[in-house]
C-alpha cells in the first residue's frame, strides 16, 4: 500500500466578493517533496498557502493533512508551520527566545527546550547566536531564525511565502543553498512559493504553475522546462520565446520560412524555441534574418533581442561566448529541429 499523500488538496477554490482567488484547485503534495508554487502576481499563490495553513478557510472544497481532513482545524491544530517574506522577530527576545516561542506555546521547558533550541541554531548555522538581538542581524540571518522557529516544533509541512524575495541577490542565491540543505536534512514536507522561476527550477522537486488561480501544469523542473504544457508556461519558465505559426507536413512556416519540425503536429500551433536554442550569426546568411534591437553581456555569453519582419515580438537568443553583434546589424537566426517544440493553437 504506497502512503497517503502528506498534503492533498482537493477542488479549492477561493473567492473575494468578484475575485476568483482559487479556482477549483487539486494538488497532492507527497511526504518530504519539495514542492513550489509558481506563477506571476496575484495568482493566488499566498491564499493556497494560507488554506494550508488554516488562515482562510475555503469557500468550497477540502484540505488534508497527513490524510486528516483539516478544513475546519485552527491553525495552531495543524502540523505545520509558516516562513514569511519579511520575518517577524519578537524585538524584546533574543534569537533564542524567538525560537523557543513556538516550544513555550507547546508546554516544552527546561532542558528539552534548551536542547531543540540549539539544536535548531544548528540546522540553519546559527550556532551562538542565541543571545542576539534581532536588530544585531542581517537580512539573511534574520531569516535563518525565521526558519529555526518555524521548524524547531518540527511540523509535518513547512509553508514558505517567497522567503527570499526581499534578499540582495547574493544571499538569496546563498540562502538556496542552504534551504535545499535543511529540506534535506529535516525530512519535512516543504511548500515553497515564489514568483521566480530561475528559483523555481533550482530548489524544486516539482513545480505547480499557476495563471489567475488556476492549476495549468505541475511537473519536475526538468519536465517542465522542456515540455511546457502550455504558452503561458512556456513562457512564465525560461522565458521561451512562444511564436504563433502553422504546421504542416513535418515542418512550420514562420514569418514566410520554413522550418523542419520532428514533431508531428498539424494547423495552427505555437512554436516554442527556448532562447538558447536559437543560433545567431552575423549578415544576411539563410532565410531566417532579423535586425539585433538589443544585446546585453551575461557574463558567459550574451542575450540578443532580434527583431524579425512579420513576428509580433522580438526573438530572444542566448548565445555563449564570442563577440558582440552590434544593435542594429543584420543577423540570420536558426533553429534545430529537434529542439522545436509545437503545442496546438487556438485560432
Ligand atoms: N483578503 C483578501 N481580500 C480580497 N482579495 C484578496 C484577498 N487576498 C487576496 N486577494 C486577491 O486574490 C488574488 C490572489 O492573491 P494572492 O493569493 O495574494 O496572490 P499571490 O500570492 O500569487 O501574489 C489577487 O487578485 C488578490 O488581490
Ligand atoms: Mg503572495
Amino acid at each position: 500500500m504506497t502512503p497517503a499523500p502528506r498534503v492533498q488538496i482537493e477542488e479549492v477554490t477561493q473567492r473575494y466578493g468578484p475575485v476568483t482567488a482559487l479556482a477549483a484547485v487539486s494538488l497532492e503534495i507527497a511526504d518530504g517533496e519539495l514542492l513550489t508554487l509558481l506563477g506571476p502576481s496575484g495568482c493566488g499563490k499566498t491564499t493556497l498557502l494560507r488554506a494550508v495553513a488554516g488562515f482562510i478557510r475555503p469557500t468550497t472544497g477540502r484540505v488534508l493533512i497527513g490524510g486528516v481532513d483539516m478544513t475546519r482545524v485552527p491553525p495552531h491544530r495543524r502540523p505545520v508551520n509558516m516562513v514569511f517574506q519579511r520575518p517577524t522577530l519578537f524585538p524584546h527576545l533574543d534569537v533564542a527566545g524567538n525560537v523557543a516561542f513556538g516550544l513555550r506555546v507547546a508546554g516544552v521547558t527546561g532542558a528539552e527546550q534548551t536542547r531543540r533550541v540549539t539544536e535548531a541554531l544548528s540546522l540553519v548555522r546559527l550556532d551562538g547566536y542565541g543571545d542576539r538581538r534581532a536588530h544585531e542581524l542581517s537580512g539573511g540571518q534574520m531569516q535563518r531564525v525565521a526558519l529555526a522557529r518555524a521548524l524547531v516544533n518540527r511540523p509535518q509541512v513547512l509553508l514558505l511565502d517567497e522567503p527570499l524575495s526581499a534578499l540582495d541577490l547574493k544571499i538569496r542565491l546563498e540562502m538556496e543553498v542552504e534551504l535545499r540543505r535543511v529540506h534535506r536534512e529535516t525530512g519535512a514536507t516543504f511548500v515553497y512559493v515564489t514568483h521566480d522561476q530561475r528559483e523555481a527550477l533550482a530548489l524544486s522537486d516539482r513545480i505547480a504553475v499557476f495563471d489567475e488561480g488556476r492549476l495549468v501544469q505541475v511537473d519536475t523542473p526538468h519536465d517542465i522546462y522542456r515540455r511546457p504544457a502550455s504558452p503561458f508556461a512556456a513562457r512564465f519558465v525560461g522565458d521561451a520565446n512562444v511564436i504563433a505559426a502553422d504546421a504542416a507536413g513535418g515542418g512550420v512556416t514562420v514569418a514566410g520560412v520554413r522550418i523542419p519540425v520532428a514533431a508531428g503536429h498539424e494547423g495552427p500551433a505555437w512554436l516554442v524555441l527556448r532562447p538558447e536554442v536559437v543560433g545567431v550569426q552575423p549578415g544576411p546568411a539563410g532565410p531566417l534574418v532579423g535586425t539585433v534591437a538589443d544585446v546585453a553581456f551575461r557574463g558567459t555569453g550574451f542575450t540578443y533581442r532580434i527583431d524579425v519582419a512579420g513576428l509580433a515580438e522580438a526573438v530572444k537568443a542566448e548565445v555563449s561566448g564570442g563577440t558582440p553583434i552590434e544593435v542594429g546589424q543584420t543577423v540570420t537566426l536558426s533553429v534545430d529541429p529537434a529542439s522545436c517544440l509545437l503545442l496546438p493553437r487556438e485560432e
